[in-house]
């Protein structure tokens, strides 16, 4: 099918490029010309696995477009996806500026029949308010349909999430654009979820919190492990098992970051206020989430004292592995947090020390994960990358004045570390 899709960010792109994997024909819009530009030449603005190849293979193949035209965009194709940030307000409520812009711009390119899907995260609702903006702003008063589809996937796994998604979700307000919906999504043989588009809004908002809510759960239960004395994997993997719980999410820890859980739990919740509902179980999530941080804050400076020209070192930046992705990150919080107590920071992440850079300035970069701990007092982990596993303990203990480990993403074992003459603090362990 001819597709177009506005905004080439993180859901954008690998939608795009996934699209053109089964065989649409994709046409990516963005106003960034410089973006635009990398990558016609086959260059990525993000690290995400898998997805430089497949965008040289679809350029190449030809049924991969880039363009600065939005109505270049909706005239070559049938239907038209929205994936344009909706950023979050001072008042946790979301910035729907982008999507008002960009269903103005369609509708003033709109010369026949199209189906104009909305993919970014939006609150219940919006769907109803970029129909009638197109209704108002298109001179050539075409027939269209407004679908929402939320997109579910995960950075640092995005290719996958999308090629083979546990789900589709389709929400119409009328039964025309459902076949074409269909067509587009057949190829990923995934089930196929036809709502209406409020409850398809709803869908997005609601996983989102809920997987966010399991992860404050753990961390909860973390916290009570270790007034306990009980271990929090052991828990997790306890009731994890029972299939109507699942042991994915489970991971205690400092906390969930990242573009999408903060701002859509704080959208919810305000959305949920705005039609009349006082969603107090979710404001308990986003409670958890920052205590968490709070009392990983506490460990470090109960067993260090005092931070003030001590030396630190942190693996991990990014706010979770398998991503450069370092927007409202735990680890650059912690960074933040440990460098106003008057530390100096050695830091290390396998992807995301350029990005961090910009707002991370007064840190020293250090290149070999293994080098962290040179000179410093302790050292501490903050994102969960696999590799971290693979560090030279040996070498870090030597490197360090005494060998201390913070170990936020409980990553290493608290019996093997103790033998090995660590003092070794990890979360709810
Ligand atoms: C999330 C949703 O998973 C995805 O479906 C949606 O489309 C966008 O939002 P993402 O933000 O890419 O995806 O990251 P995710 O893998 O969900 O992790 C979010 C945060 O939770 C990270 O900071 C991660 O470290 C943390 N996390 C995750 C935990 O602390 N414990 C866990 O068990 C899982």
């Amino acid at each position: 099918m001819k597709l177009s899709i506005i905004g080439t960010g993180y859901v954008g792109l690998v939608t795009g490029t996934c699209f053109a994997e089964v065989g649409h024909h994709v046409i990516c819009v963005d106003n960034d010309a410089a973006k635009v530009k990398m990558l016609q030449a086959g260059g990525i603005p993000i690290y995400e696995p898998g997805l430089e190849e497949l965008v040289k293979k679809h350029v190449a193949s030809g049924h991969l477009k880039f363009t600065n035209s939005t109505a270049e965009g909706v005239e070559k194709s049938d239907v038209i996806f929205i994936a344009v940030p909706t950023p979050p307000q001072p008042d946790g409520s979301v910035d729907l500026s982008y999507i008002e812009r960009v269903a103005r711009d369609i509708a003033a390119a709109m010369t026949s029949y199209k189906i104009v899907v909305d993919k970014s995260t939006v609150p219940v609702k919006t769907g109803e308010k970029v129909t009638e903006t197109i209704k108002r702003y298109c001179p050539a008063k075409v027939e269209f349909d407004v679908v929402s589809n939320p997109e579910f996937l995960r950075e640092g796994f995005a290719v996958g999430d999308l090629m083979k998604p546990d789900r589709v979700v389709i929400g119409v307000g009328s039964q025309r654009p459902v076949a074409a919906m269909k067509e587009i999504y057949t190829p990923f043989n995934a089930p196929i979820i036809v709502t209406d588009i409020n409850s398809a809004e709803l869908i997005k908002h609601a996983a989102n919190s809920f997987l966010a809510l399991k992860i404050s759960y753990i961390n909860a239960i973390a916290n009570v492990c270790e007034a306990a004395g009980a271990n929090v994997q052991e828990v997790a993997q306890g009731i994890g098992l029972d299939e109507r719980i699942g042991r994915r999410f489970l991971n205690a820890g400092i906390g969930f970051g990242g573009s999408c859980f903060p701002k859509d739990l704080s959208a919810f919740i305000k959305i949920a206020e705005q039609i009349g509902y006082d969603f107090k179980l979710l404001k308990e999530v986003q409670h958890i989430n920052a205590d968490q941080m709070d009392r990983f804050v506490k460990k470090i400076t109960d067993t260090l004292w005092v931070l003030r020209d001590k030396k630190i070192g942190v693996l991990g930046l990014a706010f979770k592995q398998n991503t450069d992705d370092v927007r409202s990150s735990p680890a650059i919080d912690l960074c933040q947090r440990l460098l106003k107590d008057g530390a100096t920071l050695r830091v290390h992440d396998p992807k995301g020390m350029e990005k961090a850079k910009a707002i991370l300035p007064n840190v020293t970069y250090v290149e070999d994960m293994n080098d962290v701990a040179e000179g410093c007092d302790a050292l501490v982990v903050a994102t969960e990358w696999d590799e971290f596993k693979q560090l030279d303990l040996a070498r870090a203990k030597k490197g360090l004045t005494h060998p201390i480990l913070f170990d936020g993403r409980n990553l290493f074992n608290p019996a093997e570390m103790e033998k090995l003459g660590w003092i070794y603090k990890s979360v709810g362990r």
